[in-house]
């Protein structure tokens, strides 16, 4: 079911279904909460409480912040949970910017979590080049819109084996993208740029941790989320999806939600 919810300053277009452990899942960028819900890639309503939050800016939460930093939306996270009443712990998942997102919550929220899903994300900061070329697409998406963005992004984020075989993906993805706001993707894009390296807090990470990467993911290979899973310790557990890239939860649904469905088991 989906609901519109106030969290103070702003209300977030949030899907939930279940009950249970709270499990909340985050999209990446510039994506809305299908990026989950499609397959879909979330578990069965009887195995916890889950909930897809459009974060500000995106799907059907309005934006209204010119930068939108992973911190800012782990705060809105934070006061989404204190609008639905939750206080226990939840498992904080997310793909790629969302994954920045529960690194974030995770520096500020620590107590709060049971557990953390990091798929297809990294925890370095972005090098200069990289802020430069956020400040450049936060411009050209907001002259020009997103389109031309979007469809560049789309061959970089899925598997050369999805490009090729499973066209209808890539087209749901370039879909999704240009439909977001101009103003939401060149936000989140500004934000990103201004993020905190969080690889010095990775040890410190003690719920356990699960770590999803598609085998062909190019920005955020399985090696570099090898090393992130070395650095959290014994409460990290890294798991490869086959033929998926950068967007597993839309490429291969299944093999995530059972990577998820096995992860809450053990939590419990
Ligand atoms: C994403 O999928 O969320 C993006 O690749 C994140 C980024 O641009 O760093």
């Amino acid at each position: 079911m989906r609901t519109s919810v106030n969290i103070g300053d702003t209300e977030l277009s949030v899907w939930q279904q279940g009950s249970g452990r709270p499990l909340v899942l985050i999209h990446g960028f510039p994506m809305d909460g299908r990026l989950w819900l499609d397959g879909p890639a979330v578990p069965a309503a009887d195995r916890c409480r889950t909930i897809v939050p459009d974060m500000r800016g995106f799907g059907e939460s309005p934006a209204t912040t010119l930068t939108m930093s992973p911190a800012a939306m782990a705060d809105d996270i934070a006061r989404l949970l204190d609008s639905l009443e939750i206080d226990e712990p939840i498992v904080l998942g997310g793909l790629s910017m969302g994954g920045y997102v529960a690194l974030a919550f995770h520096q500020g929220y620590a107590d709060r979590l049971a557990g953390l899903i990091l798929c297809d994300t990294r925890a370095e900061a972005d090098p200069p080049e990289m802020k430069e070329n956020r400040r450049r697409t936060a411009e050209s998406v907001l002259n020009d819109g997103p389109e031309a963005m979007v469809r560049g992004m789309a061959e970089k984020l899925a598997a050369p084996v999805t490009i090729s075989g499973r066209q209808e993906i890539v087209d749901r993805l370039v879909e999704m993208g240009i439909a977001q706001s101009r103003q939401g993707i060149a936000s989140a894009a500004l934000g990103m740029a201004e993020r905190l390296d969080m690889t010095e807090q990775l040890p410190s990470i003690n719920v356990p941790t699960l770590l999803v990467v598609g085998d062909s993911d190019g920005l955020t290979p399985p090696k570099l989320m090898g090393e992130m899973a070395a650095a959290i310790g014994d409460n990290a557990r890294l798991v490869e999806i086959p033929q998926a890239g950068h967007i597993a939860p839309m490429e291969q649904p299944e093999l995530v939600r059972e990577a998820i469905d096995e992860f809450l088991a053990e939590i419990a």
